[in-house]
């Protein structure tokens, strides 16, 4: 049996995007300014210093980018809804009619093509106006905003839209809401003299998991009926795999996971609804969550969604060591659980002998294995809860990007990250994991976050320096393409 032919008849082959990856046009619609125009234009964050008008400019190429989605077949697009496109200053005192539209314009088009749209509501750049000097997700007041524009969405693009994704890797962003907008980093954990230092991550990660929920619960109540969808959240998965068989590592393995992926999990599909035991045992501080707010995240979303980049190898730390600090980023960077209260695990580099190339000093990891296990273990643990695996993908050889461009697009190591992947999810399947999807990070190259335009995941190329940013499918763009092929003609 081929590949293409071992997954089921309803299974969904997609890719995604991201709004401020690949949209450009930050001043069309009336958009408001968010959070990564002013770490791109004012703090300076990017690697590569990138130019903020540079991108794919998919705002005004959005046909285009379509009739490729089209052409490669896929069966689903995963895109997210930018909240200052379509509410400028964050809250409903002011809709932009053209940033709804545009998004009505997408979804009718996608439809059209025969393509489901997928949104995402929250992809990582929140409107300026609210951001409120850092405070961020730590603010509740930001929290109701998202649920307010949430709901705007259902009533704007429900008609069109059946699969909702309220956050993207939930716990990156709450990991993350201890950095300011100049990179500097804030309440964190060597800031002592900031008051609830060790806190926020975690006040951050209840405020937005509670804004999932009551998101949810709203689409449940005032939605599900009549539009028919179903409503998710995404998480970064990552396995993490103990380094030896002793009794140490395989609890540090298991601390690991806890909180690098059951920590925005468990509050939602626990028996428990409460964070992890042993974060309960470890974080003092961690906050808790009242008999109501359990009630209303418990059971909160229909599906899981998994992005899916790497895995990490765990040991047991003695009480003596001092863990690597967090901010390397060869690999072998610490777990910072500890480094609050008790040092309590370390992440080995040995996982390195499974590096690519690709992926030079990146943090990205060829790890199919890790894929497989953390899909075992959603089955087991979560109650074989759909997974749509929201993510997946690597960059091109990084340090090679001025190599010819016909080499850059045959892209034989993509080829081969995407064909191991998929493989471990046909396995999964096999064992009965309940996957209803997969999704390639992304249809083409765009700004990847602080990495600017350094790190290209697109399956297709774009010439940023041309003036009409031209798309050119790379190798594995052709390979998705016979994949899909070969799967629909299968169904
Ligand atoms: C996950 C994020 O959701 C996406 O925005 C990013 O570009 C990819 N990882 C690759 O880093």
């Amino acid at each position: 049996m081929s590949l293409p032919t071992r997954f089921p008849k309803n299974f969904q082959l997609a890719t995604a995007t991201a709004a401020y990856q690949i949209e450009g046009a930050k001043e069309l619609d009336g958009r408001g300014f968010s959070t990564w125009d002013a770490i791109r234009s004012e703090y300076g964050r990017i690697r590569d210093a990138s130019d903020p008008n540079l991108s794919c400019e998919s705002r005004l190429k959005y046909k285009e980018d379509i009739a490729l989605l089209a052409k490669i077949g896929v069966t689903s697009y995963r895109f997210s809804i930018s909240w200052s496109r379509v509410l400028p200053n964050g809250t409903l005192s002011e809709i932009s009619e053209e940033g709804v539209q545009y998004y009505r314009d997408v979804c009718l088009l996608l439809r059209d093509n025969g393509i489901e749209p997928i949104v995402t509501l929250f992809h990582f750049d929140m409107p300026l106006a609210i951001y409120d000097n850092g405070t961020s997700w730590l603010n509740k007041e930001n929290c109701d905003h998202f649920v307010n524009f949430a709901d705007l969405c259902f009533q704007k693009f429900g008609d069109l839209v059946k699969t909702w994704i309220t956050y993207n890797e939930i716990n990156m962003q709450a990991w993350s809401s201890v950095v300011k907008l100049t990179g500097e980093q804030w309440l964190c954990p060597d800031r002592p003299e900031i008051e609830n230092h060790n806190q926020s991550p975690y006040i951050a990660l209840k405020n937005m998991l509670l804004a999932h929920a009551k998101i949810y619960r709203n689409y449940e109540k005032n939605y599900k009926k009549i539009q028919n969808g179903v409503v998710g959240i995404t998480n970064g998965g990552h396995f993490c795999f103990p380094a030896s068989h002793s009794p140490e590592d395989q609890a540090a393995s298991e601390r690991a996971l806890d909180w690098f992926f059951k920590s925005t999990i468990d509050p939602i599909l626990s028996e428990s609804g409460d964070f992890p035991v042993s974060m309960r045992e470890n974080l003092s501080f961690l906050p808790n969550f009242t008999d109501d707010e359990k009630a209303i995240l418990k059971g909160s979303t229909d599906f899981l969604g998994i992005n899916y980049y790497l895995s990490h190898v765990v040991r047991g730390v003695s009480d003596n060591e001092t863990p690597p600090s967090q901010s390397e980023r060869d690999g072998s960077y610490a777990f910072v659980e500890g480094k609050w209260e008790k040092s309590l695990v370390t992440v080995q580099t040995s996982i390195k002998n499974r590096n690519f190339r690709i992926c030079g000093d990146t943090w990205i990891r060829y790890a199919p294995d890790g894929l497989l296990a953390l899909l075992e273990y959603v089955k087991e643990k979560y109650n074989n809860i759909p997974v749509f695996i929201t993510e997946n993908g690597c960059p091109d050889i990084v340090g090679e990007e001025k190599k010819p461009v016909e080499e850059i697009l045959n892209d034989t190591h993509r080829i081969k990250y995407i064909t191991g992947h998929l493989e471990v999810v046909a396995k999964a399947i096999d064992e009965g994991c309940n996957v209803i999807g997969y999704t390639l990070w992304t249809l083409m190259d765009n700004f990847e976050w602080d990495d600017g335009f350094e790190l290209r995941f697109g399956i297709c190329r774009v010439d940023f320096e041309s003036p009409e940013k031209t798309r050119t499918m790379k190798q594995s763009a052709k390979f998705y393409q016979n994949f899909i092929r070969e799967f629909k003609k299968h169904h």
